[in-house]
């Protein structure tokens, strides 16, 4: 069946963390329509239960496809992706692509044989996490820490704050100073926000250290699924929000080429 051009991609996340998704779709894809969705009134997702953000991400997706007829799903949020993920795909027809800890690549790069991996308190917990570690990182050591506080400074350092150093370092010191962190030299930032203060704990940890995310790779899938499909750009570009959608709340997406908001 031939796609609409004018169908948009949907990139969804709790708040601004798929802005680090998007940035890489805008690099691979520039004519694609999108429209991004920030569940901004169940902003943090990795404080919750997973049937919480379970029924939020099903109820949130399945409503903004019969509104937004996308051509293709992305999850822009790891939280989001490895409780819900299965079940989403369960009931749309719509192509969805997740966001899953980038492990493999991880351990395909490490010297020591030793990760770290920061993301939600939801997300380090989940089994889809210890699939992934028993799949890709056998005879390495994966140490996880979950900091909720860098999803707390992302959204604040794109609203133009500076984010607390203290929250840095304890995200740091979570991986740290667990048995055998000393040795970690490549960290998995399993949190669609965490790029977006790549530079903040690049300082604290140290150049030897290497951050893996996904980003890239979601956007080369999303590039994948959409081969020969016509794009075009029939309305601007827009962001969907689960709050009032405050004007000066533009501000967050606009350098990411959003120029219009509404709320769901
Ligand atoms: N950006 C999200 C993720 O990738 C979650 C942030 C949150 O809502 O806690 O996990």
């Amino acid at each position: 069946m031939d796609v609409d051009p004018a169908s948009p991609i949907l990139l969804f996340d709790s708040g601004v963390g798929g802005l680090s998704v998007l940035a890489e779709v805008r690099k691979l894809l520039p004519d694609a329509p999108v429209i991004y969705a920030a569940d901004l009134a169940g902003l943090p997702y990795g404080t919750k239960t997973e049937a919480e953000i379970a029924a939020r991400v099903a109820g949130l997706l399945g409503r903004m496809s019969e509104r937004y007829k996308p051509r293709l799903i992305c999850i822009a949020c790891n939280t989001a992706s490895t409780i819900a993920l299965g079940m989403v795909r369960e009931v749309l027809h719509t192509p969805i692509v997740g966001t899953v800890p980038a492990i493999k690549p991880a351990a395909a790069l490490t010297k020591t044989g030793t990760i770290g991996l920061l993301g939600t308190l939801a997300t380090v917990r989940q089994s889809y996490v210890d699939e992934l570690e028993a799949q890709f990182a056998q005879g390495k050591r994966l140490i996880r820490h979950g900091a909720p506080g860098l999803v707390r400074a992302a959204e604040l350092k794109l609203r133009g704050g500076t984010p607390d150093p203290a929250i840095i370092a304890e995200a740091v010191a979570g991986l740290r100073d667990q048995p055998g962190g000393e040795a970690i030299d490549t960290v998995v930032l399993a949190c669609t926000h965490f790029p977006l203060v790549e530079e903040e704990l690049r300082a604290a940890m140290g150049d030897d250290v290497q951050f893996v995310h996904g980003a890239a790779g979601i956007a080369r899938r999303i590039a994948y699924l959409t081969q020969g499909q016509e794009f075009r750009r029939a309305a601007p570009d827009k962001a969907v929000v689960t709050t009032a959608a405050a004007p000066d709340l533009l501000n967050l997406f606009s350098p990411y080429g959003i120029t219009e908001i509404e709320s769901l």
